[in-house]
């Protein structure tokens, strides 16, 4: 692949993200030589993406770089002949999340996009359009990767594993965010620090982090009790205890709030939900912003403004990793991939994010160094369990499969909490769930 023209579709391209990854594919074209940008939006995205497709070619030209930027609704005429794809997508757009956000909160549950029952109906949604696409990529570019940001990116990511022959790759910002947070905190440059993760998508453990080459995992816990900024810009900076950090002798990622405080975060989110809304609706709000920016024929950078969102960083976590399948670098960056054994206590068809070594046939996962302890394990293993049930449930239209998900998930926890959430969510977005009808 090195050396030839790359070809990249990314669907969802009339994302308010896409300028971030514009930028990348600009700041590293000398080492990945994309030639063909072709962004991709459904027929209700139309207006984002030819604002956004605009913007993509000023910031092109302005650069000066030879990329070819195509906008379109045809989405196997995008897919053809791509070296990698990438799926960024939201079905039902934001009005959709709003509602995985509110359903659960108005009964008294943590309401959030990738985790709980706001979570599992959003993987309800995207799974089936996610093998659709997979579909078509088996059929039109065999070969390529697909790059799968597209929430819940653990979940999505094991149906395509579990159900495609495409070469799937899940990515999330959130370890790259993490290392640059634990920089910040050791006051070193990110290339310095060397995390090791243990886990799944948005619940995963930093098991052991070495600056400059010297474990300081102890340090680290020590440090990072009541630390603020270990957070990502959509979750609540709560500090975390240190006795409690010593005990789970790991750091927790961002995400774990939602369990680990559970009450605390709920709190948090009711009072922001009486105030400002759901974060749907602080995040359509901050597009509306970005939006009339992006519009500006001035405009020919990517706005700072975009930095309110949860995404930072996701053009650099893509950029590195195609760059690495590229160049066949065998370098180690931390994403989704199919289990096979790396964490016993998984099944090995389970999607799990750890440190992979990057080379051009994809990403190849390697096992932690540090033994999963109980205390991760039995979160692991159920959270893992509600996801597996998740993609059954998405795939063949489950209900019982359904209603087991979401009994089991630590942030419903009762069978009957579990059928009311069910209910509202199937009925709320029966438009988007063909596979229950
Ligand atoms: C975090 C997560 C992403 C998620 C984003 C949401 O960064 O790692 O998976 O998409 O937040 O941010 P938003 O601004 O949409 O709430």
């Amino acid at each position: 692949m090195a050396g030839h023209p790359l070809k990249i579709a990314v669907i969802g391209g009339g994302s308010s993200y896409t300028p971030e990854l514009v930028e990348g594919f600009i700041l590293r074209h000398e080492e990945l030589p994309v030639e063909e940008l072709v962004l991709v939006d459904v027929e209700e995205g139309k207006h984002k993406l030819e604002i956004v497709g605009a913007l993509a070619q000023r910031m092109i030209e302005k650069a000066g770089k030879p990329i070819k930027v195509k906008l379109t609704l045809d989405r196997r005429s995008a897919i053809r002949g791509a070296d990698f794809v990438l799926t960024q997508l939201r079905v039902g757009l934001l009005d959709a999340r709003a509602k995985d956000e509110a359903i659960p909160l108005r009964h008294g549950y943590i309401g959030q996009e990738t985790t709980g029952a706001g979570g599992f109906a959003k993987a309800l949604r995207t799974i089936p359009v996610i093998l659709d696409i997979c579909r078509d990529i088996e059929e039109l570019a065999p070969d390529a990767f697909l790059i799968n940001f597209t929430n819940p990116a653990g979940i999505v990511t094991e149906a395509a594993l579990k159900y495609s022959n495409v070469r799937t790759i899940g990515l999330c910002n959130l370890p790259i965010g993490t290392k640059k947070q634990i920089a910040r905190l050791f006051e070193v440059e990110p290339d310095e620090v060397d995390l090791e993760w243990t886990g799944i998508n948005h619940l995963n453990w930093v098991t052991r982090i070495a600056v400059r080459g010297r474990d300081v995992t102890d340090e680290l816990l020590r440090r990072a009790a009541g630390a603020r900024g270990l957070t990502m810009k959509n979750i609540p900076d709560l500090g975390w205890d240190a006795d409690f950090l010593r005990s789970v002798g790991a750091l927790p990622c961002s995400y774990h709030r939602y369990y680990y405080m559970k009450d605390e975060m709920l709190k948090k989110q009711l009072e922001d939900f009486r105030q400002n809304g759901t974060r749907a609706e602080v995040v359509k709000r901050v597009e509306a912003e970005l939006f009339e920016l992006y519009k500006d024929p001035n405009l020919a950078v990517k706005p700072p403004q975009l930095e309110q969102r949860g995404g930072a960083y996701y053009s650099e976590a893509a950029v590195n990793l195609i760059a690495s399948i590229v160049r066949n670098r065998k370098d180690i960056q931390t994403v989704n991939v199919r289990n096979g054994g790396a964490i016993r206590c998984l099944p090995d068809d389970a999607a799990i994010e750890v440190n992979c070594v990057i080379d051009a046939a994809g990403a190849h996962p390697v096992p932690p160094s540090t033994p999963v302890s109980p205390q991760i394990r039995g979160l692991l293993q159920v959270v893992k369990a509600y996801e597996e049930l998740t993609v059954e449930a998405a795939v063949h239209g489950d209900r019982d499969a359904a209603l087991q998900a979401l009994t089991i998930h630590p942030l419903v926890g009762s069978a009957e909490a579990a059928r009311i959430l069910l209910d509202e969510l199937l009925e709320a977005h029966a438009a988007y769930l063909p596979q229950f009808k």
